[in-house]
């Protein structure tokens, strides 16, 4: 026997030698849920470990997580219902805390990366990401909203507008609004491949967002398509985009390979709220090791070619690395 690949296994010294894919703090997008008020931290049944900030507990959580080395979170509002209409027309009010908290990090935290959520359904009395008539989820009058949205965003301070809610055309809309009002800087994070999938329960439940009819399969993609992810690909890099996101991410590592081998743009990757949960449950049975199944999660999205990881285990990664606990 000539060749023997174990023998590049001997050590540790030579396995870390010869490595090839590497996760660092800094690929990693820490979402963060955001109320109203003041003095809550709620914690989200479905989301072990994971809670609904007001905005000055969403400071300390900010601040503790700079101090671990994590700089970017990703931030989604959970609105009263009350406040919600068929046009979302409170995603883009000046009353909006949503907007409120995001300036108040970057005037505490200039140096964090703030991402955003461009979709309606936070918003929407339909629960859908877009206008709904008689059933139907409008494309074009969606676009108008979903403009004005991110101009708010801009306005309030955001570093990454991030479109969620895969209605066509709309990077090249956001992009010419936030141009138009002097945002060029401001760069735009696009869901590119979003699909319809199962896996954003724990999420809806979050945020009080399911659709209350209907599901979202008019918008988001049907799961057993993998070459439709090229053609939003196109699209969206045509339309201005400076990242290309593939979400779920675990689900569609073979997406995510796809789009690194085909575009030039960073590639982002959303382990969604359904992939924490099942490894959640399955490590508070005993079921799973999850000091060592974690890591080996979130190295697979990297390996497949994500460099940007949206994930709900952010923050305990961060942890086990400062406590030396990573293997
Ligand atoms: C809203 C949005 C969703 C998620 C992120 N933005 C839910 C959906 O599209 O229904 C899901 C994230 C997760 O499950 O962690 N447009």
């Amino acid at each position: 026997m000539l060749e023997r690949p174990r023998r590049n296994r001997a050590s540790e010294a030579i396995r870390s030698m010869v490595r090839e894919t590497r996760l660092d703090l800094a690929n990693l997008i820490y979402p963060l849920f955001v109320v109203d008020g003041a003095g809550k931290e709620d914690s989200i049944g479905a989301l072990p470990g994971i809670s609904r900030f007001s905005e000055d507990k969403v400071l300390k959580e900010v601040e503790v997580c700079m101090k671990l080395g994590l700089r970017s979170f990703v931030l989604f509002p959970a609105v009263e219902e009350a406040l919600k209409d068929k046009e979302a027309t409170y995603s883009y009010s000046e009353e909006n805390f949503y907007l409120r908290i995001i300036s108040s990090i970057k005037r505490e935290f200039p140096e964090s990366c703030l991402v955003s959520d461009v979709a309606m359904d936070p918003y929407s009395s339909d629960g859908h990401d877009g206008l709904v008539e008689n059933g139907k989820i409008l494309n074009d009058e969606t676009l108008d909203v979903l403009g004005k949205m991110a101009v708010a965003q801009a306005q309030s301070g955001i570093d990454i507008i991030g479109p969620s809610d895969m209605m066509d055309g709309r990077v090249q809309h956001i992009r010419e609004e936030l141009d138009d009002e002097d945002f060029q800087d401001v760069a735009i994070m696009s869901y590119c491949a979003k699909y319809a999938s199962a896996y954003y329960g724990p999420f809806r439940e979050a945020l009080e967002s399911a659709p209350k009819s209907g599901d979202k399969k008019t918008y988001q993609m049907d799961p057993a398509n993998k070459w439709e992810a090229l053609r939003e690909a196109e699209l969206d890099v045509a339309e201005g985009a400076d990242f290309l996101m593939v979400k779920p991410a675990l689900l569609y590592l073979d997406v995510i390979h796809l789009l690194k081998e085909k575009f030039e743009l960073p590639i982002a990757a959303y382990n969604v709220s359904g992939e924490y949960a099942m490894l959640k449950a399955a490590s508070a049975n005993g079921w799973i090791d999850y000091d060592v199944a974690m890591p080996e999660m979130l190295l697979s999205i990297k390996r497949a070619g994500a460099t940007s990881i949206l994930t709900y285990f952010a923050k305990e990664y961060a942890q086990m690395l400062k406590e030396g606990r990573l293997a």
